[in-house]
């Protein structure tokens, strides 16, 4: 048993406000706790201090009164961390250019936790990772900054983050939330916290394998999007539309669960995760063959999609050099303004080799920040929504299927719409062809 602190004023802070961070916060402050945010970032404290929310998953509304109850607090001292009895560290585990893994940001807050660790507290990491990372590298930096030692001063644990943006039923209580310790004493406190806010907590054997079960879920997804869409890529040739056959497919009630094909695969988890696994097995002298393949296919869907835009081109006599193209969202998945990894950009990078002018239209990302896209789109803004703006363009690409949009009155005003994600009507006007 490892004692908590005691009268530790606040019961979890949250190390990293993103798109994880924060609906952690807001739900362990719904469900009672006393909660304290934390980021590096002073201009996210200053909003989130006033009440605004950076995500639209999160409404102002559910900010400002815990704010106001005293159960929720956001602060850039870190000095802070060491009022509360557990910290919870959700900060970004990107990819290196050569997709190894980059655990730097995890290794910052364990250097900015260390400081502030004192016996009897919880840490648990959150950012997906690889198996090892919270018994071997943040073990090792909290130990060193705290002089304590993890599993007998203090418990360290691992827990996935299984947020879904922009899918308004993913709330902090009802998902299962998965919960590795480094040791039985250290679970057992891990268990506790997460059951103050979670209705199931699900424990298992170490942190590394907590660990897996991230990447797994993950690496699930990426290999199935990448079945679809080798299928997609097979099936169009031979006249049948990928789309029907996955509609019909699902309605068989037990061994078959719908993925659908696109123009790849984006966002911070599925482009990137599985490469946390094959950088590790690696040095087990293993090979992730199924996650490579996935990779390649994945990674060529946005050629694909403009070589289906060069050939519709090509069919009428056009080329596609000079020809005025319209991106149809750029965030990774419908309904939010994600856009980082999102293939989206790749789709328009290729164009523009290709001597396409190219512009694009998301009502959710009016304008291109510094996250996700490469450096060269930074600052493009959206087109304006109207007939005069959109009859401009010979072609759009329809790359992420927003449900606000009017797919109809897109194709009342372009001529030819490559659509990767099969949502625009097909008895307008426009000639619409499958991507
Ligand atoms: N976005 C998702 O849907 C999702 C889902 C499941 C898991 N995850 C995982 O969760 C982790 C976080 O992802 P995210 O999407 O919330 O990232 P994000 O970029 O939205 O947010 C990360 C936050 O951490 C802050 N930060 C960075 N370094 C810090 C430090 N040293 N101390 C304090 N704050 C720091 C940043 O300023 C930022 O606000 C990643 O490992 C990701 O793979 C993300």
């Amino acid at each position: 048993m490892i004692q908590k602190p005691a009268n530790a004023r606040f019961e979890v802070a949250i190390v990293g406000l993103g798109y994880v961070g924060i609906p952690l916060a807001v739900g362990f402050a719904e469900a009672g706790c006393r909660t304290l945010g934390f980021d590096v970032d002073d201009l996210r404290i200053q909003e989130l201090q006033s009440g605004d929310s950076p995500l639209i998953t999160v409404s102002d509304d559910r900010i400002a009164p815990l704010i106001e109850k005293g159960l929720l607090t956001f602060t850039g001292d870190k000095r802070l961390l060491f009022e509360s009895e557990a910290i919870i560290i959700c900060v970004p585990t990107p990819l290196r250019t050569h997709l190894d893994p980059d655990i730097a940001f995890i290794v910052a807050a364990g250097e900015e936790i260390g400081p502030s660790l004192r016996p009897g507290m919880l840490v648990a990491l959150e950012s997906s990772t690889y198996p090892g990372t919270t018994r071997e590298d943040l073990r090792k930096v909290l130990e060193e900054k705290s002089g304590l030692r993890a599993g007998i001063d203090f418990a360290l644990a691992f827990s996935p983050e299984r947020e879904d943006p922009g899918n308004e039923k993913s709330v902090l209580k009802e998902m299962p939330k998965v919960v590795g310790g480094l040791t039985p004493a250290c679970l057992e406190r891990a268990v506790e916290l997460y059951s103050r806010a979670v209705r199931k907590v699900v424990p298992v054997s170490s942190c590394d394998a907590a660990e897996a079960v991230k990447l797994t879920e993950n690496i699930f997804r990426f290999i199935n999007i990448a079945l679809v869409n080798e299928l997609k890529r097979i099936y169009t040739p031979m006249g049948i539309d990928i789309w029907e056959v996955i509609d019909a497919a699902k309605t068989k009630p037990f061994g078959f669960m719908p993925f659908y094909p696109g123009a790849g695969v984006g966002g911070h988890c599925i482009p990137i995760d599985p490469y946390y696994l094959t950088w590790k097995a690696r040095e087990f002298n293993l090979d992730t063959k199924f996650i490579e393949l996935a990779g390649q296919i994945n990674r060529s869907m946005p050629y694909y999609v403009v070589t289906q835009v060069v050939g519709a081109l090509n069919a009428q006599g056009l080329a596609i050099h000079g020809c005025k193209i319209l991106m149809m969202g750029v965030a990774y998945k419908p309904d939010i303004p994600d856009d980082r990894e999102s293939p989206a950009y790749e789709v328009m990078d290729i164009l523009r080799e290709k001597g396409a002018l190219v512009n694009y239209y998301d009502p959710f990302v009016p304008e291109i920040g510094p996250h996700g896209a490469p450096q060269h789109w930074m600052g493009l803004r959206s087109i304006e929504w109207n007939p005069e703006e959109l009859s401009r363009y010979s072609v759009a690409v329809v790359c992420t299927p927003h449900h606000n949009v009017d797919y109809s009155e897109l194709a009342a005003h372009v001529p030819l719409i490559i659509d990767a994600c099969n949502i625009v009507p097909k008895d307008r006007k426009a000639k619409v062809i499958p991507a």
